[in-house]
């Protein structure tokens, strides 16, 4: 996590309640997975309160239709149902969430040129800064065209991401 990361999370971990927004391309792989993994932990953790949790996506083109099926099968197998309806990112979503979570560079971009305000730039973070070192990846990498593999590789990355990611927002003791 970069040094200002660590400052915002710093931050939120005071406060009551925490609104996060996970956000890709098309909104019907990696970002409502990402969705489903963060709720199971926030659930499993008896947080489900404190957290909103919601997915977008950067593009228009499957705007209210369920996660693709293959990320819903590869979810499924890890105990999660995928039930989001996919929508467009907005503006206001700046307003309603504490962070803004791209899951590529691309997505990234796009935040940044929707984003109204400088206060709403700095709630941008991208998803692979809570990855684990180890895993060596700097993105999530979009699985649309890819086969099986790459669904598994993006739930191992949101699964590892997010814990890290509950961690750092969760009060310390
Ligand atoms: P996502 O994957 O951004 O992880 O939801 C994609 C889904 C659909 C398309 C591209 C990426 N598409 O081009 O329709």
């Amino acid at each position: 996590m970069k040094e200002k990361t660590m400052r915002l999370a710093e931050r939120l971990r005071g406060k009551d309640k925490i609104a996060v927004l996970f956000v890709c391309l098309g909104n019907i792989c990696r970002s409502p997975a990402a969705e489903g993994v963060m709720r199971a932990i926030v659930d499993e953790a008896g947080q489900s309160s404190r957290w909103t949790i919601d997915s977008a996506g950067t593009g228009r083109y499957h705007i209210g239709q369920l996660p693709d099926h293959r990320m819903r099968i590869h979810a499924r197998r890890r105990g999660l149902e995928l039930t989001h309806r996919c929508r467009q990112v907005c503006e206001a979503d700046f307003d309603d969430f504490d962070l803004i979570i791209p899951m590529d560079a691309d997505n990234e971009a796009n935040l940044r040129s929707l984003a109204p305000t400088p206060e709403a730039l700095e709630k941008i973070v991208p998803m692979a800064e809570f990855v684990d070192m180890s895993m060596r990846y700097d993105y999530i990498p979009d699985p649309y065209y890819e086969g099986a593999e790459g669904f598994e590789l993006v739930l191992d990355l949101l699964q590892n991401g997010c814990h890290r990611l509950f961690e750092q927002l969760s009060p310390r003791i």
